[in-house]
């Protein structure tokens, strides 16, 4: 099995990116069988939808290879590596583009939400479908692991593979499924989906008065800690539950319901929880993105995954181009027959 996944450098990593995506990718390449491979990527050409800042963007993507190496992702087995780092990508989205329908890309709800959020789009915005099934199909990928709210887009690289393979008669691109981590969908302090560009996260590696802070943003209603309260309305549990093992939920639950828990004591508990388990990688990451040796291992780490991933990808364009019609010469001699 091939498995392959990627993540936006739109912002520092968060507690809903660990649990729904990268605790699974981490687990996964540390479990790869003969025959598998794995392959990770930041997602750098879909992050230029939202940003417009060359210093952020470098410094993002920086912050995202720290957070998956000092979580202890294995990079000799997995291939980590920039998305802009393999060209085949965005050739091959062209090739995708011209097999897929407008209609397709207009009920892509990611793209409704932004557009209902006020966020004027750019045809990058309304085309970020086709380049993430160009990533997904570059690499021949069987399984892609993911969160809730990126199904629809796998969904949409399924279409573009069958019209693709349709349009030209071949079967030159494998159909992707996607496969969803135990927790798919983690609330943000708000509630809502924890996401990097709703305000409402909880950084993986934050500490001290900063985390504080994050933890405290967490909604909660006036009632007193003597209450009796069902744990499923307790948003700050939510969180804190993602932390526990059975025996934990079950004994926590059973003190929220018969009252005597307050908010504070369950925020309390989740900052704690946090440390015990990111306390390690924390300094790592520290070490990873604030020292020029940290700096120059993240890029070599990034360089050696482009080297490793990238034959693969030339070698699904060539298949591409001759479906197409367009196996001329002088491509050849560019290379890419892996
Ligand atoms: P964000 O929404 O913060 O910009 P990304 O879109 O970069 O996050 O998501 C990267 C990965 O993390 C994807 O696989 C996505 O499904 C997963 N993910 C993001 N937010 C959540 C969440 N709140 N709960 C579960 N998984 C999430
Ligand atoms: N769109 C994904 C996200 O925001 C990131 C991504 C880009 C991706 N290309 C991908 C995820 C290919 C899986 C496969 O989370």
């Amino acid at each position: 099995m091939r498995y392959l996944s990627g993540i936006q450098p739109s912002g520092t990593p968060h507690l809903g990116n660990f649990f729904g995506a990268i605790q699974q990718h981490v687990e996964l390449s540390r479990g790869l069988g003969a025959g598998d491979s794995a392959l990770f990527f930041i997602a750098d050409y879909h992050a230029l939808t939202t940003t417009h800042d060359a210093v952020k963007l470098r410094a993002q993507v920086a912050d995202v290879a720290a957070t998956y190496v000092a979580l202890g992702l294995d990079t000799d087995a997995a291939m980590l590596f920039r998305q802009s780092d393999i060209p085949e990508v965005t050739e091959l989205t062209w090739l995708l583009m011209t097999v897929t329908g407008m209609g397709l890309l207009e009920r892509a709800h990611s793209y409704k939400d932004k557009v209902a959020n006020n966020i004027t789009p750019s045809v990058g915005l309304f085309t970020y479908p086709i380049l993430m099934a160009a990533d997904i199909v570059a690499y021949d990928s069987d399984i892609v692991p993911v969160g809730q709210d990126q199904v629809q887009h796998i969904e949409m690289a399924q279409d573009m593979v069958t019209h693709f393979n349709s349009a030209h008669g071949v079967t030159a691109l494998k159909r992707p499924e996607w496969r969803l981590s135990k927790t798919p969908k983690v609330p943000g302090t708000d509630g809502q989906k924890m996401s990097k560009s709703y305000n409402n996260a909880i950084t993986i590696f934050v500490e001290g008065k900063e985390q504080k802070k994050q933890v405290n943003a967490i909604v909660t209603d006036s009632r007193e800690p003597a209450e009796p309260k069902d744990p499923s309305t307790v948003k700050p549990y939510a969180i804190l539950a993602l932390f526990l093992t059975d025996d934990e939920r079950a004994d926590w639950e059973a003190r929220l319901r018969a009252g005597g828990v307050g908010y504070g004591d369950v925020k309390k508990a989740l900052m704690q929880k946090m440390d015990e388990r990111f306390g390690d990688a924390r300094r790592v990451y520290q070490e990873l993105t604030t020292t020029a040796q940290g700096q120059e291992r993240l890029n070599e780490l990034l360089v050696a995954g482009a080297a490793r991933a990238r034959p693969i990808a030339q070698a699904t364009l060539t298949r591409c181009l001759e479906a197409v019609g367009m196996d001329s010469a002088a491509r050849r001699a560019r290379g890419g027959r892996a």
